[in-house]
């Protein structure tokens, strides 16, 4: 089978191209899906999509007309999608739901870590040769208590690594993880994890009842000095009110790895341009953020892992099978267009 794949990069296509070697051909583009290219993809059965990638109702209606059948979606996160549109025109949707939930929270540690213990400024001070430590002290994250927004398969294993490192453990979630209970995490109402908690880390996807659940008001009854993580989709946190809540000193620092207008700026090379984000200039240039251009996937494991589902998923799609994986509950008519 023909596959499109767009926002496809050096560090991903290896894994993609070893797993579809005999099976599939496949035709890969560095550019993101948008309403302009989704005609490179005419001739083809499938596309396959990142995050940066638009699947919005236009796009997807646009790639039916070229004979897109399946959409093979390279990530957990499904919110650049319109479901619904795709089920419509019986476009099936697969997503890659878990690959390595450690990557991802490994990532937020290694941001909570670097921002707490300064890691960054320290590297900056030991090359201009100033050995001072005045602007370095952090906090031990042991004996804090750690609020856990979402301790699904990523969440839980944050939990894991906060429970090593000794830290009291608060979540919320509609569904409560019986393993988490057993591991010491307490399941508290929203408000009172905002109250109580040192550091907040948010696990949980980008939907409806999600976008900006971390707003003003939210912000306004965190700890002072209280520190958030966000390693799950940009729309979760108002940046505009965290940067607020930064500036005026309430809040003590903001580790991120994904931004709200993420889609014009991440994966990207920017360095020939002035960037016209205002608003990400100032979280950026702010001495108490850290900021990745979502990467917390990018380990060996995980590209490994995003590759074997998605070929997996086109497998199934080809032989008239529903793949577990499958979102969207499209009547399967054969394999044919
Ligand atoms: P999951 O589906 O295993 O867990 C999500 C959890 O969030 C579930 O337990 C669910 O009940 C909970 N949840 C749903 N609505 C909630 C709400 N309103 N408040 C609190 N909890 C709620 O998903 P997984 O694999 O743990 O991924 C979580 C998110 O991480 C994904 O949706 C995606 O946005 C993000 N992600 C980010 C990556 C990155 O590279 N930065 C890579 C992979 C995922």
């Amino acid at each position: 089978m023909k596959i499109f794949v767009y926002s496809a990069h050096a560090y991903e296509i290896p894994f993609l191209q070893r797993l579809a070697e005999g099976k599939h051909e496949l035709v890969f583009t560095e550019k993101k899906l948008t309403l302009d290219t989704a005609q490179w993809a005419s001739g083809c059965e499938a596309v396959a999509l990142f995050t940066a990638d638009d699947a919005s109702a236009p796009v997807i209606q646009k790639l039916h007309a070229f004979g897109i059948r399946f959409i093979a979606l390279r990530s957990a996160g499904y919110d650049h999608v319109d479901l619904a549109k795709a089920e419509k025109l019986g476009i099936s949707v697969a997503n890659v739901p878990a690959y390595s939930p450690y990557a991802i929270a490994e990532h937020a540690v290694a941001l909570l870590l670097a921002l707490n213990r300064r890691i960054t400024e320290a590297q900056t001070l030991m090359r201009l040769q100033d050995f001072r430590l005045d602007t370095l002290v952090g906090f031990d994250i042991h004996g804090k208590t750690v609020g856990i927004i979402g301790t699904g398969t990523i969440g839980m294993a944050f939990v894991k690594i906060m429970k090593g490192f000794g830290a009291r453990l608060i979540g919320y979630d509609p569904v409560k993880n019986k393993e988490a209970e057993e591991l010491g995490l307490q399941y508290v109402s929203l408000d009172e994890l905002f109250k109580s908690s040192d550091i907040i880390s948010i696990h949980c996807p980008l939907n409806e009842h999600t976008r900006y659940l971390i707003s003003k008001p939210q912000l306004e009854k965190m700890k002072k000095n209280a520190i958030l993580i966000n390693t799950s989709r940009g729309g979760i946190v108002n940046t505009e009110d965290l940067l607020e809540a930064l500036e005026s000193g309430r809040l003590g620092g903001a580790c991120l790895d994904v931004y709200e207008k993420e889609k014009s700026l991440f994966f990207e090379d920017h360095r020939n341009s002035t960037l016209k984000d205002v608003l990400f200039t100032r979280l950026r240039s702010n001495k108490n953020v850290i900021v990745t251009g979502h990467q917390a996937f990018l380990t060996t494991e995980a590209l490994q892992g995003i590759a074997g589902t998605t070929i997996e998923n086109i497998d199934y799609w080809e032989d008239g099978q529903t793949s577990p994986h499958e979102l969207n509950k499209v009547a399967k008519v054969a394999n044919v267009n």
